[in-house]
């Protein structure tokens, strides 16, 4: 077994993420393979998302991957959203806005139909690196 393949095991069993959150007394936030499974599971079939607090769109993209109708997302920072804005544009379940998430609630309830399940991740916070 070489130096790679060990490598390898340990980024597919997320060693690392584990252990450093391990650490931290299992304290927020979570690794993102633990965020993931626990959205997916949350997750209803053809649903439509809210995420709150886009960051870099990392979220946004692993549930537009799930069996989703659309991802809705808001990001209040210029800077947060144009540097991660790319990577969802062309995308046609992801729609992204810059904006605060009390008023893109209101638009996004009022817009999408009232029969369709939508699963909230309300996440837009601040954060110390802002
Ligand atoms: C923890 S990060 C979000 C992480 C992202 N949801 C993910 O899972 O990767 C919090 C984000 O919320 C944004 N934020 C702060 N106030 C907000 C508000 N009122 N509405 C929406 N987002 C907000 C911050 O700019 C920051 O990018």
């Amino acid at each position: 077994m070489t130096k790679n393949d060990i490598d390898k095991i340990i980024r597919q069993n997320h060693f690392v993420e584990f252990y450093n959150w391990h650490q931290r007394d299992f304290a927020a936030p979570s690794p993102r393979f633990i965020k993931n499974a626990v959205l997916s599971r949350h997750s209803i079939p053809g649903c439509i998302w809210y995420e709150s607090g886009s960051y870099r769109y990392e979220t946004t993209r692993f549930l537009a991957s799930l069996n989703v109708s659309k991802v809705y997302t808001c990001e209040p920072s210029p800077q947060f959203f144009e540097e991660g804005y790319v990577s969802v544009a062309g995308n046609s379940k992801i729609i992204a806005v810059r904006e605060e998430s009390t008023v893109f609630m209101r638009r996004v309830l009022a817009e999408i139909e009232s029969m369709q399940p939508l699963c909230l991740f309300l996440d837009g916070h601040y954060s110390p690196w802002e």
